[in-house]
């Protein structure tokens, strides 16, 4: 199905300066309303007034994302289906059209490897050439894998984190309260997507965690979504870096300014990363976890699996499945949890990645340290003690803030950037993440001025990628598709009963 009403992508941002600790508001307008309406920083929104026009806007920016059986990231700057953009889309179409949602995922799980792998970009075919790099031809060699699916569409050999057992299962409570037609058609969807969301916790269980300690090895920061992290800065700058010969920067036409995007130097340890990838056996996880030089247990990727396994226990009773599943998957919730557990620094009040090869966890202070939090099933000591990160100057209560939403790294950490990408803006996915969490953790109050921030934020200054935290600035691309979806989430409990995994 294709949503009609599709037309143009959203104005670039500009970059006035990325000074840490800017105080300059900017140019603060309403998302809500035609035409576009200037607002001054004076005025408030009221995210819950506005909530059926934000509503319509985020619906439009699906909308125009759309490409059928899937959806863009972006409009220019994202051309072809990421997997875990893909997962939060079906959260929010899951609010329109459960059949378009449902829809998402399958259209992602065809093109699932025979290890079970998804994979973190399936390619558009018709996307052109220069709109994205490195592209299908770059990745082409891995769909010489025997594991591969068949080619085209191309796919990347790399994965992302696994929010979409946490997508399937929104899906079907979504469709309880859509009628009797979208139950029984959710019934069935998860009956077809169960044994491909098995086999994608299966594979990250097993190819990503030979040792058994529950937590998730990824080979490329691609992998843990969170690029250019300061998670990553000691590993990367640990590699040997060989030639990667001259490549294009496409993406660096679709942002305000190169300050917002990962640079020349992290793309050429990323492309040698790939290489190495590549040459390792067309891809065979075995070779690359015994040559590969970057090697990192990482706690976001592996607390989301076990929110998706608890997810998925629910899924494999709704579809009726062996009994043994339930007692596999919720072994591996354990062991997850396990896992997370070991990577507790308590100085910090974080749980750290940990790098297999220097053997040593990685000290940064970053919204992945949350990641207990997203796990779950906390005692009240260790949730006390995030509690206390979470509402600390390190993170919500910094005094530079626009608004109190938790910035991607700290801005006491050395490896804080506002305005870049994963080093220091904030963004509205991981306040989802943290927000569904702290439901979950029955921290209902905290929660809710979580949502009514984040959709203040959005309300504000649009559907943006990421925001700067000091300026509150859009940065990255206008109309992102997971922003727009994870609104109509927000937004959903604002017409229908709290529903789901969320209640
Ligand atoms: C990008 O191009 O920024 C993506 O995050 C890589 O997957």
């Amino acid at each position: 199905m294709k949503y009609p009403g599709s037309s143009g992508g959203g104005p670039k941002t500009d970059d006035p300066g990325s000074g840490k600790g800017g105080r300059s508001h900017g140019d603060e307008r309403s998302l809500v309303g035609s035409p576009r309406a200037n607002k001054t920083t004076s005025q408030r929104h009221d995210p819950i007034e506005e909530a059926p026009a934000l509503g319509r806007e985020a619906a439009r920016v699906l909308r125009l994302n759309d490409m059928g059986g899937w959806t863009k990231a972006a409009p220019e700057l994202y051309p072809h289906q990421w997997s875990w953009d893909s997962a939060f889309i079906a959260i929010g179409l899951a609010h329109l059209d459960t059949r378009r949602a449902a829809r998402e995922l399958e259209t992602l799980f065809a093109h699932q490897w025979r290890t079970g792998k998804v994979s973190h970009i399936v390619f558009n075919p018709d996307a052109p050439p220069e709109s994205y790099f490195p592209g299908p031809d770059h990745w082409s060699c891995a769909a010489s894998s025997p594991d591969a699916p068949p080619a085209p569409p191309y796919t990347s050999c790399l994965s992302q984190p696994p929010v979409h057992a946490i997508a399937a299962l929104r899906i079907w409570e979504a469709a309880r309260f859509a009628g009797e037609e979208e139950v029984s058609c959710a019934r069935a969807f998860l009956g077809r997507i169960y044994p491909g969301l098995l086999s994608w916790h299966r594979y990250l269980m097993t190819y990503r965690d030979p040792e058994g300690s529950g937590l998730v090895t990824i080979y490329h920061p691609w992998g843990s979504g969170t690029d250019n992290s300061p998670r990553w800065d000691a590993p990367l700058e640990a590699l040997a870096v060989g030639e990667v010969g001259p490549y294009p920067r496409y993406d660096l036409r679709h942002v305000g300014s190169p300050s917002q995007r990962p640079t020349n130097a992290e793309y050429d340890r990323y492309l040698w990363l790939v290489d190495l990838i590549k040459r390792a056996h067309r891809c065979d996880e075995a070779t690359i976890y015994e040559s590969h030089p970057f090697l990192i247990k990482d706690v976001l990727t592996s607390a989301i699996l076990v929110a998706a396994n608890e997810a998925l226990t629910e899924i494999s009773s709704l579809v009726g499945a062996p009994e043994d599943d339930r007692v596999l998957i919720s072994g591996w919730m354990a062991r997850g949890r396990r896992g997370l557990e070991g990577c507790w620094d308590r100085e910090l009040g974080l749980c750290l990645d940990y790098d297999l090869r220097a053997e040593e966890p990685i000290r940064v202070r970053t919204v992945a340290g949350f990641a207990p939090l997203i796990a779950g099933s906390l005692s009240r000591t260790r949730l006390d003690a995030l509690l206390r990160t979470f509402d600390s100057p390190d993170f919500c209560e910094h005094r530079g803030l626009r608004w109190p939403l938790p910035p991607s790294t700290s801005p006491e950490d050395p490896g804080f950037r506002p305005r870049s990408y994963w080093r220091g803006p904030t963004w509205p996915v991981v306040n989802w993440l943290l927000w569904w969490s702290l439901v979950r953790a029955g921290e209902v109050g905290r929660a809710e001025r979580l949502r009514r921030t984040a959709l203040e934020q959005l309300a504000v200054r649009g559907f943006g990628e990421y925001f700067d935290p000091f300026t509150g600035q859009l940065l990255g691309s206008d109309a992102q598709s997971w922003t727009a979806a994870v609104a109509l989430d927000w937004l959903a409990g604002e017409t229908l009963p709290k529903a789901g995994l969320a209640s």
